[in-house]
């Protein structure tokens, strides 16, 4: 599929932002495991999260949706059974990385695999402390799925992480659970922190501090209901397209405002973005609404610490940064070589495609702006996040930009083109 994107001279609106993936991932995962049928409300359509749900039902868990309410059957202290089939967890990272999690400490055996991008991201960060608290892992060319894990009888550990990652850092912590002994993790746990504020909530007693994550072993989990807020990174594209375009107005409710998730709107702010966020409620995540007006930005820097809490924007501020007066550096996102695409790589060839001039590091980029977008075919490595990162572009592009392989949104935003049809409607 293609999508054609031309210059836009409105955009306004308020539109209706889907689920968190992340919260959706973790309430589907932590459903399961509860005794009792747990209810997930409002859970992202995407196809990362039917990745989750489909392994979990081959693990003999029963999920079924009426309206927007996902009710989730979960195997309590019956444990899962054997799967038939080879589990499938798609294009969905969290999906395979947060399952090995899951089964390490289980009494089961299961193949992970995943399509042509997933195959070929790092999964050694996740095996490796597994493998340390007794889980048994056979990788190909030992750091890759296809992959079994037979889980059995694991040990808590002391780990000190060394990636801001909430994948990795969750797949730790679901082992842990079901450990014997407890585990501290240490290091960079200053990645999203969903699992920690969600498990509670399940009856899971988990102790975090900005230094340390412990968790006792050998808890149960009691079943509950997970009502799922919008997801910050796909409202990032309405909240980046209104700073862009002379104009532009946009009202967002109901958002996932989590500290771990608002980087984007704090860099933003700090580029002279106008936007307004007011949190409404703050249990068990803070959720509230925003307001964003068009005003120019100006380039900024952004460091190391603020990166995970907008990893999955940088192809967006890439965007941005093109629009904005000065300079925009973005240093220690070494991370974006191994996301869905080499997201570093793949913003260059297209910002390059476009007319724009970009210099790429190892770990990050330098942007001087602002810089004349010129319409073109743009690659989209089918990765998501590049396809609406650049539908963004096109908004503010001379002639048309072509997004070839748009129908990879589906991952996160099945139903992105049309919103955003209706928010440039004139
Ligand atoms: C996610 C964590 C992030 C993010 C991904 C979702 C999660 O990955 O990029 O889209 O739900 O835990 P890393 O934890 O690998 O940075």
């Amino acid at each position: 599929m293609k999508n054609i994107i031309s210059r836009s001279k409105v955009f306004s609106g308020k539109p209706i932002i889907p689920g968190d993936k992340s919260i959706s991932h973790r309430g589907l995962i932590l459903g399961a495991l509860a005794s009792g049928t747990s209810e997930v409300i409002d859970i992202l359509e995407g196809e990362d999260v039917q990745s989750t749900a489909h392994c979990l039902r081959e693990l003999g868990v029963e999920i079924n949706s009426i309206g927007n309410k996902t009710f989730i059957k979960g195997i309590g202290d019956k444990g899962f059974k054997n799967p038939n089939k080879i589990l499938d967890c798609g294009n969905s990272g969290t999906t395979m990385r947060v399952m090995m999690g899951v089964l390490a400490g289980r009494p089961v055996t299961a193949t992970l695999t995943g399509d042509s991008s997933l195959v070929k991201r790092p999964m050694k960060r996740v095996s490796e402390p597994l493998l340390l608290m007794g889980a048994n892992f056979k990788l190909t060319n030992e750091n890759y799925a296809p992959l079994i894990v037979t889980g059995g009888i694991i040990y808590g550990i002391d780990y000190h992480l060394k990636i801001a990652s909430a994948q990795i850092k969750t797949a730790i912590i679901m082992a842990a659970i079901s450990a014997e002994g407890s585990t501290r993790i240490h290091g960079e746990i200053g990645s999203r922190d969903h699992t920690e504020k969600l498990l509670p909530h399940f009856g899971i007693d988990i102790k975090t501090t900005d230094k340390e994550i412990i968790i006792s072993g050998g808890q149960s989990l009691k079943a509950n209901t997970v009502k799922v807020p919008g997801d910050p990174s796909t409202a990032a594209f309405w909240i980046g397209a209104a700073s862009i375009i002379p104009g532009a107005t946009i009202d967002l409710d109901n958002i996932s405002l989590n500290p771990t998730r608002i980087g984007f709107m704090n860099v933003l702010k700090r580029m002279g973005a106008d936007i307004q966020m007011d949190i409404l409620t703050t249990h068990p995540e803070p959720v509230g609404s925003i307001h964003v007006s068009f005003r120019g930005l100006v380039g900024t820097t952004i460091s190391k610490d603020e990166i995970p809490s907008l990893i999955d924007e940088i192809p967006l501020i890439a965007v941005l940064a093109t629009q904005a007066t000065g300079i925009t550096i973005i240093r220690g996102a070494e991370e974006l070589r191994v996301k869905e695409s080499d997201r570093l790589e793949a913003v260059a060839t297209n910002l390059r495609a476009m007319g724009c001039e970009i210099e790429v590091f190892e770990d990050g980029f330098k942007i001087e702006g602002p810089q004349k977008l010129t319409g073109c075919e743009i690659q989209t490595f089918h990765d998501h996040r590049i396809a609406m990162a650049f539908s963004i572009a096109g908004l503010v592009a001379d002639k048309e930009t072509t997004i070839q392989n748009s129908e990879c949104v589906a991952v996160s935003y099945p139903n992105f083109y049309e919103t955003l049809a209706q928010l440039t409607k004139e």
